[in-house]
């Protein structure tokens, strides 16, 4: 079995910096015609001038035949200045501004306390239609872990959509059957992306006889009725849900270790663990849109003209790749996958 898409974009993605990212590029530019750059570096990526710098570099790193759009954002901090965000808005390389709960997440350090302490600058992104990326959990340390999610959808989410009816607001990788809930029921101008991995695990995945470190991310997998509930949202044809994989590589070094790093890198195989989900499913017939065009049509931009052709042949995956000076485990590591993406054609 064949099937071919419009090549697909990847609406949240981290490939850090230096010889890391200079590492990974390549498994996105093979996959992905465009993508979201997160800017949880360190520093964060909190000015025009920074995101454009790290634009260049992640162009340096390509290689040669790739035809790869990377898609910047800025940081949001408390701090953050108006003007600031009105030239993101006026540049054509920065897409959109994102938002992290303070301490929420690796490199959320600099992030907002809370959505409340910015709404001078959401007033303004509202106005100059510049989407608001949100990690949507409570950082709060008391809030148990499983339940940060809903709680930032109910306590920070909620009014803040009412009061910016205007907003373009992405929750991002949600992992919830709430979440799926909540977006079904949010004005158009709210969607949300989802990753493979939350389509494939549930929580157990994280406690397979051991701790299993390469199986923890942020938010954290929750329990297979939410799994579920995902994999029914991603496949129902409904353009509020789309692609972002959160690829998150991480050292082995860093993630193996007592106070173990949140992510799980998957873009060496992306489209590959979607077409597994949606298999499951039995919705490949879904693919396509999630992938390829719901993202796109929200952020305005036009869908792309190459496409991308996903065959029903199983292959290993390595057990590590190089990461910089380490190395990297990647999902399914030393695993046989069904499917394999072959070339893109423009
Ligand atoms: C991400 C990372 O490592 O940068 N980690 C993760 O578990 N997803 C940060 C994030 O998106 O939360
Ligand atoms: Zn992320």
């Amino acid at each position: 079995m064949n099937i071919t898409l419009t090549q697909p974009d990847d609406w949240h993605l981290h490939v850090r910096d230096g010889a890391e990212m200079a590492s990974v590029i390549k498994f996105s530019a093979q996959q992905f015609r465009r993508a979201i750059i997160m800017p949880n570096l360190k520093p964060p990526v909190t000015t025009v001038g920074a995101a454009l710098a790290y634009r260049d570099r992640i162009l340096a790193a390509l290689p040669g035949n790739a035809s790869f759009t990377p898609l910047m954002t800025l940081y949001l901090t408390e701090t953050t200045k108006s003007s600031e965000l009105e030239s993101a808005a006026s540049c054509e390389h920065v897409h959109a501004v994102k938002y992290y709960p303070a301490g929420a997440t690796t490199n959320a350090g600099a992030g907002v306390r809370k959505l409340a302490n910015v709404y001078p600058l959401l007033e303004v992104m509202a106005r100059a239609g510049l989407p608001l990326l949100i990690h949507g959990e409570d950082p709060n340390p008391g809030t148990d872990v499983f339940d940060r999610e809903g709680i930032f959808i109910e306590h920070q989410l909620v009014p803040c959509v009412e009061h910016f009816p205007e907003l373009k607001i992405i929750l991002e990788h949600i992992t919830t059957t709430g979440a799926v809930q909540y977006i079904e029921s949010a004005p158009d101008t709210v969607a949300a992306t989802i990753t493979a991995h939350h389509l494939l695990l549930n929580r157990n995945a994280m406690f397979e006889q051991g701790l299993r470190p390469h199986h923890y991310c942020l938010p954290v997998l929750k329990r297979e009725q939410h799994r579920k509930a995902l994999l029914k949202a991603a496949t129902s044809g409904s353009a509020k849900f789309f692609l972002g994989t959160d690829s998150a590589p991480h050292s082995a070094t860093a993630k193996e270790s007592a106070c173990g790093c949140a992510g799980i890198f998957t873009a060496h195989a992306a489209m590959e663990f979607y077409a597994e989900a949606f298999e499951q499913a039995d919705a490949l017939d879904k693919l396509e849109g999630f992938a390829s065009h719901f993202g796109a049509d929200f952020y305005g931009l036009p869908r792309n003209t190459s496409t991308i052709s996903i065959l029903k042949e199983p292959w290993a995956v390595p057990g590590s790749y190089v990461f910089g000076k380490d190395r990297v485990i990647p999902f399914r590591a030393d695993k046989h996958i069904p499917w394999k993406i072959s070339a893109s054609k423009a």
